[in-house]
């Protein structure tokens, strides 16, 4: 796991979009991970300048998002769907269709499920993961207690999640829905590349189990230790439980530039 700890959002928006601009560069079919919330927004808003540029294009990426709330109605603005086209695929030039979300609305959600599993499978899976973490350790909404060999599948969100995520529903924690659906975390696991963003102090306790903690099921994000190319990258704040920070800095400093994450 390599820990990046960089001094802003905007930062750590262009270390991640130089990462994916080279992916695209050697792989213009990539098949890359989105996340929704606020943590990948520096990246979205990075990427959309450099697509605008010229820079980089996702004409013939492909897109997968994590997670979807169930129930919420195909036109309400917080459907990761619709959160995902405003903040970031309507703002690159993805071909219409190119990126899918697990659908929240199906009538059987068992299979739904399986047919997001074989949708990333067809595409050949994943190249490089964006994730957030949550306050409570899972990443997607993989709650604690969940399996570390999980699939997509239907979990009911902790009351913790969805007092964070009620500043998206107007404030009113009873807004936020109560269950959504997720790949799981073996299936984040089969990514390629995971480059996670954590931001804030909020997130500090969080990042300090995923990067120096056991691997618990408690804190869902530490199966990423198993990973073998994992770049988590923080800003001061969600970096300060970090025991190991001064050699992470250090190391990230005499990296040479040629190297990427
Ligand atoms: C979103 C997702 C979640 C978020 C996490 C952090 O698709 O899967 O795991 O990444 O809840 O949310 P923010 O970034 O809003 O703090």
């Amino acid at each position: 796991m390599e820990v990046v700890i960089l001094a802003n959002a905007k930062e750590i928006g262009a270390v991640a979009a130089d990462a994916i601009g080279a992916l695209l560069d050697r792989q213009p079919d990539a098949v890359i991970g989105l996340a929704t919330g606020s943590s990948p927004l520096m990246i979205y808003d990075e990427l959309a300048l450099r697509c605008a540029a010229g820079l980089v294009s996702f004409s013939r990426a492909r897109g997968f998002t994590l997670d979807e709330y169930v129930g919420l109605p195909a036109d309400h603005p917080e459907r990761y769907h619709n959160v995902i086209d405003r903040v970031f695929v309507s703002r690159v030039d993805f071909a219409p269709g190119a990126v899918r979300g697990p659908d929240g609305l199906a009538a059987d959600i068992p299979a739904a499920c399986a047919a997001y599993e074989d949708a990333i499978r067809q595409a050949g899976g994943i190249d490089l993961q964006i994730l957030g973490i949550g306050t409570d350790g899972h990443i997607a909404f993989n709650e604690p207690g969940s399996s570390l060999a999980s699939r997509t599948r239907i979990k009911t969100l902790t009351r913790q999640t969805r007092i964070d995520n009620a500043r998206f529903f107007g404030g009113d924690v009873d807004a936020v829905p109560t269950h959504c659906l997720t790949q799981g975390l073996a299936t984040i696991m089969e990514a390629r590349h995971v480059v996670l963003v954590a931001t804030g102090s909020h997130k500090a306790e969080a990042v300090h189990h995923l990067v120096e903690g056991p691997v618990s099921a408690m804190w869902p994000a530490t199966i990423l230790q198993h990973h073998p190319h994992v770049t988590v990258l923080l800003d001061d704040a969600a970096a300060q439980r970090l025991q190991l920070a001064g050699y992470y800095r250090e190391t990230y400093r005499a990296k040479p530039d040629w190297q990427g994450i």
